[in-house]
């Protein structure tokens, strides 16, 4: 194992296979249809039907799909990319200048654990700076504030513009599939759309790189997301492995340009009252080459109320959860730890 530290090791039961097994299931869904001026002509109508009966198969039986025609600018995400990159590339020491602020979590970091194993990345993490949009259980103080607007690196200089242009696209591209899933629950179109007024949403900029032991170790341990919806822009290396529902086996999702892989998460799940099931997934590193990718995590408001939608409760499906309070999930940053309703031990 040479230098390797053991904290990476995962145990032999979550081990990765690395033949892989690609999946040409994973449905990609193209969304053109959203882009026509005339939404509302008959053509559209049934287009958007068909589009709405895509996601809803989709959302069953992967929970994952990818989407092409979203509307979000190729030149926007070439540019957070290239950004990331340039800023991965300065020494551990620099990086590591750029503070990880426990209050909020945004900045850099180079030691997330997954389920007690620590992940083979490292990591940058921003939200647009509003500090309404922080959990915090009180108002900042100054000092708080202060610490707030000192996240962003000196290199590269664009990163803060580019990383802000890419949040307004990828927000609206986020809207846009919260509607579509709404539909597919049955539901008004916005009938989630306010969760997210005073949303906690966050860019996350990946960098896996090579790895010595890409048997023994991950980019990502295996989780689930604790969120809405998880909107992800991955490179050409492909690493992401999902967990099909049928068998448990876990499967490649491939690259596919330009694409962005849309999960739906822990959230959405107990809002649609296990309607959609947020899906366990996990990264692959290879020892050659390194990896980029950058979700962006679609996340409701710090005072919401997760529970049931009471529209998707009857007395055949009662409520299978408690309400739990998402800021304080999100603060205690307890991935995916929400328990069924009748655990009386709930914690979050
Ligand atoms: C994640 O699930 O957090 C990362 C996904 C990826 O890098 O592909
Ligand atoms: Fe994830």
């Amino acid at each position: 194992m040479g230098e390797v530290d053991p904290t990476f090791i995962q145990d032999v039961e979550h081990r990765p296979k690395l033949t892989i097994t690609e999946a040409e299931g994973i449905p990609v869904i193209d969304l053109s249809t959203l882009n026509s001026p005339d939404i509302s002509t008959e053509k559209n109508c049934k287009e958007l039907a068909s589009l709405v009966a895509e996601v809803k198969n989709a959302c069953k039986k992967w929970g994952f799909f990818q989407v092409i025609n979203h509307g979000v600018s190729l030149e926007c995400r070439e540019k957070i990319d290239l950004a990331s990159r340039k800023f991965f590339a300065l020494s551990k020491v620099e990086k590591r200048r750029v503070k990880r602020d426990e209050l909020n979590s945004m900045g850099y970091y180079d030691t997330e654990l997954t389920k007690n194993v620590r992940d083979w990345k490292e990591v940058f993490d921003f939200t647009v700076e509003n500090p309404t949009m922080i959990p915090l259980s009180h108002e900042p103080d100054d000092k708080e504030l202060k610490e707030l607007h000192t996240q962003w690196p000196d290199y590269p200089p664009e990163l803060r513009e580019v990383c802000e242009e890419y949040v307004q696209e990828v927000q609206k591209l986020s809207y846009k599939l919260l509607e579509l899933i709404s539909l597919s629950l049955g539901l008004s179109a916005k009938r989630m759309n306010g969760f997210f007024k005073d949303q906690t949403s966050f860019v996350r900029l990946n960098h896996y790189p090579p790895c010595p032991i890409p048997h023994l170790a991950l980019g990502v341990g295996r989780h689930k997301d604790a969120g809405g919806l998880t909107i992800l822009a991955q490179d050409d290396i492909g690493g992401l492995e999902v967990r099909r529902k049928t068998d448990g086996e876990w499967i490649r999702v491939k690259p596919t340009p330009d694409a962005y892989i849309i999960n739906v998460g822990d959230t959405i799940q107990v809002w649609s009252n296990d309607e959609y099931e947020s899906v366990e997934h996990r990264v692959v590193v290879n020892s050659e080459r390194e990896r980029f990718s950058i979700p962006f995590f679609f996340n409701p408001s710090h005072y919401t109320w997760i529970e049931p939608l009471e529209e998707l409760v009857n007395e055949k499906k009662p409520a299978k959860y408690k309400a739990y309070n998402w800021g304080m999930l999100f603060t205690h940053r307890k991935n995916s730890n929400f328990k069924k309703r009748d655990d009386e031990n709930l914690q979050i």
